[in-house]
């Protein structure tokens, strides 16, 4: 699988770590061959739109790695790239312009291409019989439309299947990644003692804006240390070795659009309305993977051994937290890797009795924030 996109790659989840090994994740597994086919004639047939953006060439890369069964696999982009060719487990395909006879005879579409192509695309998809998994903004907030983290909502999309003959298709909508990398570690301690308040304060990197973005930060720390005026292409000031309020746009109450998704979509995945959000997105000179401090208050009284208890039984999570080295969650060591960390587990001391945790949160956001969650949610349909 190759076209443009620089992405740097272990893909393997997290090994689940203990105390003692905290960084050992075995040499076998990290070096396990991934050389896989999931072609099978029984398997549905697929469509990657946006194949070309560091979304897209992460589901490709997730499809292998969990074997997924698919019998074709249309390869969809802009014209830009219409033409071009990709090796995906062996096989050449040809890059197609995406229009709406696209999805003639597919079952699922995975979209990965923006929200203005997701509103045009998407129910031109779902005509034709497909389930769309959606990873624009496009219809997270729709509600005929499922938003969905299998760890943590599943049941939401229990009415949704493969397309029978001549039926319409489905949307399902992927959650923003810095709420599915929140709310994975956030729900198992909602489910025992109810939040009622969360503040999050992110560090995003700049994989989160796409494969354009990477290659500006890459390209502008060589400048800077080059001593020359850095390129600002993506981002509008300077992102090497400084870091910025989110580049979404700011609305009228003060808080940026980043911001305000976590604050919706939370509420949404949780069928809580009343849950209370609020938070603050911050661009880092990271290249991959999202970072989040996370502040909860509780209904009812968890102390952290319990807390800790949890995370470390919740699938999908691990935790990293070993005070006595200092040793916590990084981006460095989420990044390419399935798990979402938690670690700095710890009472707020500004809040009364057991009612309050502090949380520290990594997730590889093109992984778990998106392609993997995406194909997690293709799977519940097989
Ligand atoms: N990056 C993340 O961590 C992340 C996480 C969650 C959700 N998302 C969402 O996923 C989507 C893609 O993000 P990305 O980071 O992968 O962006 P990206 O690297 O910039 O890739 C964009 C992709 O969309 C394609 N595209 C653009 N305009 C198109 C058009 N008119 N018709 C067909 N294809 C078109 C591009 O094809 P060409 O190469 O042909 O231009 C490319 O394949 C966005 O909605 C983003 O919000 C991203």
């Amino acid at each position: 699988m190759q076209a443009s996109t620089p992405v740097y790659r272990h893909h393997l989840p997290l090994t689940r770590i203990s105390s003692s090994s905290c960084r050992r994740v075995s040499s076998a597994s990290r070096w396990r061959s991934t050389v896989r086919m999931g072609l099978k004639e029984d398997g549905p047939s697929l469509a990657v739109v946006g194949v070309t953006g560091a979304v897209g060439q992460e589901f490709l890369q997730v499809l292998s790695d969990r074997d997924f069964p698919y019998r074709s696999i249309r390869m969809l982009a802009s014209l830009r790239s219409a033409g071009r060719h990709l090796t995906f487990e062996g096989r050449e395909y040809e890059i197609e312009e995406l229009v709406p006879e696209s999805f003639a005879g597919v079952d699922i579409a995975l979209f990965s291409a923006g929200g203005s192509v997701s509103r045009e695309m998407a129910p031109a998809a779902v005509q034709r019989g497909a389930v769309v998994v959606d990873n624009s903004s496009a219809f997270r907030m729709d509600p005929n439309v499922p938003l969905i983290i299998p760890e943590v909502n599943p049941d939401a999309m229990a009415h949704i299947t493969l397309k029978k003959k001549g039926k319409e298709g489905w949307l399902i909508a992927n959650p923003n990644c810095s709420t599915i990398i929140c709310l994975m570690a956030a729900t198992p301690l909602h489910r025992h003692a109810k939040v009622v308040r969360m503040v999050v304060s992110t560090y995003q990197a700049a994989s989160g804006a796409g494969a354009a973005a990477m290659e500006e930060l890459e390209l502008q720390t060589r400048e800077v240390l080059d001593g020359k005026q850095p390129t600002c292409k993506i981002f509008k000031q300077q992102y090497a070795f400084n870091l910025f309020s989110h580049n979404a746009p700011v609305l009228s109450n003060g808080y940026n659009e980043e911001e305000m998704k976590l604050v919706k979509e939370t509420r949404k995945i949780w069928n809580d309305k009343d849950v209370k959000v609020t938070a603050t997105c911050i661009r880092v000179p990271v290249m991959r993977a999202h970072a989040e401090s996370v502040n909860l208050q509780f209904e009812r009284p968890l102390d952290e051994d319990t807390a800790r208890q949890i995370l470390k039984e919740a699938a999908g999570l691990v935790v990293v937290d070993y005070r006595a080295s200092n040793l916590f969650p990084t981006p460095l060591e989420v990044s390419n890797k399935d798990d979402v960390a938690v670690g700095r587990i710890r009472q707020d001391l500004s809040q009364e009795g057991n009612h309050g945790l502090e949380i520290f949160v990594c997730g590889d956001q093109i992984r778990k924030g998106a392609a993997l969650n995406a194909v997690q949610i293709a799977e519940k349909l097989l």
